[in-house]
């Protein structure tokens, strides 16, 4: 291949990487108006000690992302673990690296609007999403969710559950806040 050939596929395969980069971190901004933040590792892995989830208990992330969370309590926990998010470039992802760790039966992702999941048969529930979705959230998790099941909400309050808070996890600057249905 000459130099100049070589050069443009460079180029070419550079804007590539760049454009699918900037996919996966703002694909949901148009879609929703919410960026893909990933949860700190230390919140993860504190929070989930904490809960402790039961093996086989089924573990949802709405609003997954990259699927950390769900990889991660589906390997140290041995939950069942489901993630959805609208963005489907991060859900192929998620997928691949589910299959990467072996744990693709126990760390499954979807593309779906967190409004439209079942989430009538989850033990947990992750979420690190906007106090305005999470607002608007309220309701579906009163209504559809299971009795018992747990919330666990990284850094905002859920209007509309407070009756339902039942623990505060302040993690550096940080708080977690946990509601039981
Ligand atoms: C702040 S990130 C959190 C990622 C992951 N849960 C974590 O804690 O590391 C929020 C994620 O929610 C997704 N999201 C936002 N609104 C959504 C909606 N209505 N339905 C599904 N996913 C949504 C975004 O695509 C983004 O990946």
């Amino acid at each position: 291949m000459n130099l100049p050939l070589l050069l443009a596929a460079i180029v070419i395969a550079a804007v590539i990487l760049l454009l699918f980069a900037l996919a996966i971190v703002n694909f949901t901004i148009f879609l929703d108006g919410v960026p893909y933040v990933p949860s700190k590792k230390k919140i993860v892995y504190r929070v989930l000690k904490i809960i402790n989830p039961k093996p086989n208990s089924l573990f949802m992330d709405l609003g997954c992302g990259d699927g950390y969370v769900v990889r991660y309590a589906a390997e140290k926990f041995k939950v069942n673990g489901l993630g959805i998010d609208l963005n489907p470039i991060l859900i192929v992802w998620a997928n691949l690296l589910s299959l990467f760790t072996g744990l693709r039966r126990q760390a499954r992702f979807k593309t779906q609007n967190v409004f439209r999941a079942d989430i009538s048969r989850a033990n947990y529930i992750f979420v690190y999403l906007t106090p305005q979705i999470l607002e608007k959230l309220a309701e579906k998790f009163q209504t559809e969710g299971a009795p018992g099941a747990l919330i666990i909400s990284n850094s905002f309050v859920i209007k509309g559950m407070e009756k339902f808070l039942i623990q505060t996890i302040p993690i550096d600057k940080v708080k977690v806040f946990v509601y039981q249905l």
